[in-house]
C-alpha cells in the first residue's frame, strides 16, 4: 500500500480527497496513511506541511508528515473516530507551504548564482526551513556573501520559469552532466530546472517563476570544518505591484490579514517581528498604502479589522528584549533564614546540661492527670488542677490515670523518666506547656526545661552547684544565683531560684528593684514522687528544677522583649532581629 504524492505533480494543489489506508493510535497522538495526499513530507531540506484532514465524524490536525518507503505518514491529533476505508478531505496550511516553496526555490536560484560565481563548488546539504542554507565543500571567501546575494537577486528579477517534470534516469543523464549518486532506478524521477539552466533531480515543492520569490535580504557564511554554510534570508514578502482601488476586495484584505498573522505567530526573533511591523504598518507599509485606495465602506470595515488584528498580534508576540548583563557583578545572595530565638535558646540550654551528663528527653505535651499532677503529690483541690488554670482535653477519663491535660509544666516528665530508666538519673526534659494566661509576660503556650537528678546521696549542694553552673554558662561568669524558700507539692524543701540583674549585678536598680530576677522553681524531690516512680526512697534522693525557656532567654543580657507574645506572632520584622 503506497501513498500517491500529489504535491510532486502540482505544488499549488491545496486540497484533495483521499481514502484512509492505516490508522495507528487513537485520539490524541495518532498516525494516518492515505492512498494519496497533498501533504508534503519532511525531506530534501524542506520542512513538512501542516494542515487538517476532515472526515464525517471529526478532524485530524496534521502536525508533521514523514515519508517512510512509499508511505506518507501524517502525524497529529485526532478528534473523532477514523477507520480504514474512510473518505477524508485534506487541506494544507497554504501560507506555510507557499513560504516553504519560496524558500526552497530561492535555494535553487542561489545555487545557480553561486555556481556562476564559483563554477567548481560542490553542494553537500541544503535546508530550506526557518534557517535556510546550502552547505558547500571548502571555504568560500567572505567577500562572496554580497556577490552571491546580488547575483541571486538578479536572477530572481528576471522572472525565470521554474519547471518540474517526470523523466527516466536515462533521459536525465542525457539532459544533465551531473547526476547525484543513489537515485532510484525503478520509477520515474522528478526533476526541476530553472529556465536556461540544467535540470537536477528534486522532490520538493517549487514556485512556478522566480517572480514569486521575495528578494534575498542577507547572505551569511558560517564556517565549519572544511565547508561553508551559505545562510540566506528572504525579504519578508515579494513586493506587490502597487495595489489600486479596483483590486481591493474584502477577500484580498482577509488574505493579507491571515498571512500576516501566521507570519507574526511563526516569527522567531524580535528582528523578524520588527521587519514584519515595517512591512505592514510602516510609512510605506502594505496597509498604509492600501489605506489611500479604499473607496468602499465594506472594504474599509474589513481593512480596520485587519489592521487592528495585525497591530495586536505584533504587540502580543513581542519577544523579550535582550538585556545586557554585567557578568562581573557579584550575584544577589538569596535571603537566608535562621532558627527561631526560642529554638536557639533550647539548643543552648540542652548543650550546657548535656556537657555535665544530663540526657535530653521529651515527654508528651498532652498527658494524663496522673503524670501532670497526681504522681507529683498534688492534692485533688490544688488550684492547678482546676480548669480555670489548666486546659483539660475533652476525652473520657482513664480509669487509672485520670483526665487528659495539656501539660501545664514539664514536671510530668519526672515520673515518666523514673519509669523509663533506673537511677542514676540525669534528665533534661524540654517541651511545650500550656496555661490559661496571656499578657505581656505570658503566652498561652510556652516552653519549660525540667531538670531531674536522682542518685545516691544527692543533696541541696548538688542542686545549688548545678544551678550556679548553668547560670554562669548561660548568663555569664559575673552573674550569681540564689535559692529563696518557696513551696511546691512535689519538692521538699522547695525554692525559687533568682539570678542577679544584668544591669546592676545584684545591687538593685530601677529595672529590677531589688537586684534579683526570678528564674523559676526548684527543690529536693518529694519522697512521694520517688515512690510514685517506684524509686527506692531508702537508697535514693534527688533534686529537680523547672524553668521557662522564654523567660530565661529574656533575662539573658542584651535581649529585651517588651511583650513576650511577639515571639509567637510570626512577624518577620521582629524575628529578623535575632
Ligand atoms: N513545675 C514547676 C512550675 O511549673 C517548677 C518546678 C519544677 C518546681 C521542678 C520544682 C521542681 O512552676
Amino acid at each position: 500500500m503506497t501513498t500517491k504524492p500529489l504535491y510532486l505533480e502540482d505544488s499549488y494543489q491545496k486540497v484533495c480527497t483521499a481514502k484512509v489506508l492505516e490508522v495507528d493510535g487513537k485520539k490524541g497522538n495518532c498516525k494516518i496513511v492515505l492512498d494519496q495526499t497533498v501533504f508534503y513530507p519532511e525531506g530534501g531540506g524542506q520542512p513538512s506541511d501542516q494542515g487538517i484532514i476532515k472526515f464525517e465524524s471529526g478532524v485530524f490536525e496534521v502536525k508533521q508528515v514523514l515519508l517512510k518507503g512509499d508511505k506518507i505518514i501524517h502525524e497529529g491529533v485526532l478528534k473523532g473516530e477514523l477507520i480504514m476505508g474512510d473518505k477524508v478531505e485534506c487541506e494544507i496550511n497554504w501560507i506555510r507551504r507557499y513560504h516553504n516553496m519560496q524558500v526552497h526555490s530561492a535555494g535553487h536560484i542561489l545555487h545557480e548564482a553561486a555556481k556562476e560565481l564559483l563554477p567548481n563548488i560542490v553542494p553537500i546539504e541544503g535546508q530550506h526551513g526557518k534557517k535556510a542554507f546550502i552547505k558547500y565543500q571548502g571555504k568560500i571567501k567572505e567577500e562572496y556573501q554580497l556577490q552571491i546575494k546580488e547575483k541571486t537577486n538578479n536572477l530572481i528579477d528576471k522572472s525565470l520559469a521554474i519547471n518540474t517534470e517526470f523523466v527516466t534516469l536515462s533521459e536525465l543523464k542525457k539532459r544533465s552532466p551531473w547526476i547525484p549518486e543513489r537515485l532510484p532506478t525503478n520509477k520515474p524521477l522528478r526533476i526541476m530546472w530553472v529556465e536556461g539552466y540544467t535540470p537536477i533531480p528534486d522532490g520538493g515543492t517549487q514556485v512556478k517563476s522566480t517572480s514569486e520569490i521575495p528578494y534575498i535580504d542577507t547572505v551569511n557564511f558560517e564556517y565549519e570544518e572544511d565547508c561553508t554554510k551559505v545562510i540566506y534570508y528572504l525579504e519578508i514578502k515579494k513586493k506587490e505591484s502597487t495595489i489600486v482601488s479596483s483590486d481591493l476586495s474584502p477577500e484580498v484584505l482577509l488574505n493579507i490579514k491571515n498571512e500576516a498573522l501566521v507570519m507574526i505567530m511563526e516569527s522567531k526573533d524580535p528582528e523578524e517581528l520588527d521587519r514584519l511591523r515595517v512591512h505592514y504598518l510602516g510609512k510605506n507599509g502594505q496597509l498604509t498604502q492600501i489605506a489611500h485606495e479604499i473607496r468602499d465602506a465594506e472594504v474599509g470595515r474589513v481593512f480596520n479589522e485587519a489592521k487592528i488584528a495585525i497591530e495586536n498580534a505584533l504587540v502580543n508576540t513581542k519577544q523579550p528584549e535582550k538585556i545586557s548583563v554585567d557578568e562581573t557583578l557579584p550575584g544577589k545572595l538569596p535571603p537566608i533564614g535562621h532558627l527561631h530565638p526560642v529554638t536557639h535558646a533550647i539548643e543552648e540550654i540542652s548543650s550546657i546540661f548535656e556537657k555535665i551528663g544530663f540526657v535530653r528527653v521529651r515527654y508528651p505535651e498532652v498527658d494524663w492527670d496522673w503524670y501532670a499532677f497526681e504522681a507529683l503529690n498534688m492534692q485533688k483541690t490544688h488550684p492547678a488542677r482546676d480548669d480555670i488554670e489548666t486546659f483539660f482535653v475533652d476525652v473520657p477519663e482513664n480509669k487509672k490515670l485520670g483526665k487528659l491535660v495539656l501539660t501545664p509544666h514539664t514536671s510530668n516528665g519526672q515520673v515518666r523518666e523514673m519509669e523509663r530508666t533506673k537511677p542514676p538519673i540525669r534528665m533534661i526534659n524540654i517541651g511545650k506547656c500550656y496555661r490559661r494566661q496571656s499578657d505581656v509576660s505570658h503566652t498561652v503556650m510556652f516552653h519549660q526545661f525540667e531538670g531531674l537528678v536522682v542518685d545516691e546521696g544527692i543533696n541541696i549542694t548538688h542542686l545549688k552547684g548545678t544551678i550556679d553552673h548553668f547560670v554562669k554558662q548561660f548568663f555569664g561568669q559575673n552573674r550569681k544565683s540564689r535559692l529563696r524558700p518557696y513551696h511546691f507539692q512535689f519538692t521538699e524543701p522547695s525554692f525559687e531560684v533568682d539570678v542577679t540583674c544584668d544591669i546592676c549585678l545584684g545591687r538593685g536598680c530601677k529595672l529590677c528593684k531589688e537586684g534579683w530576677l526570678e528564674l523559676g522553681g526548684a527543690g529536693m524531690v518529694h519522697p512521694n514522687v520517688l515512690k510514685a516512680g517506684k524509686v527506692d526512697t531508702t537508697k535514693y534522693t534527688g533534686f529537680a528544677f523547672g524553668w521557662g525557656v522564654e523567660r530565661t532567654y529574656m533575662m539573658k543580657s542584651g535581649v529585651k522583649i517588651d511583650d513576650l507574645r511577639l515571639l509567637y506572632s510570626n512577624d518577620i520584622r521582629f524575628l529578623n532581629q535575632f
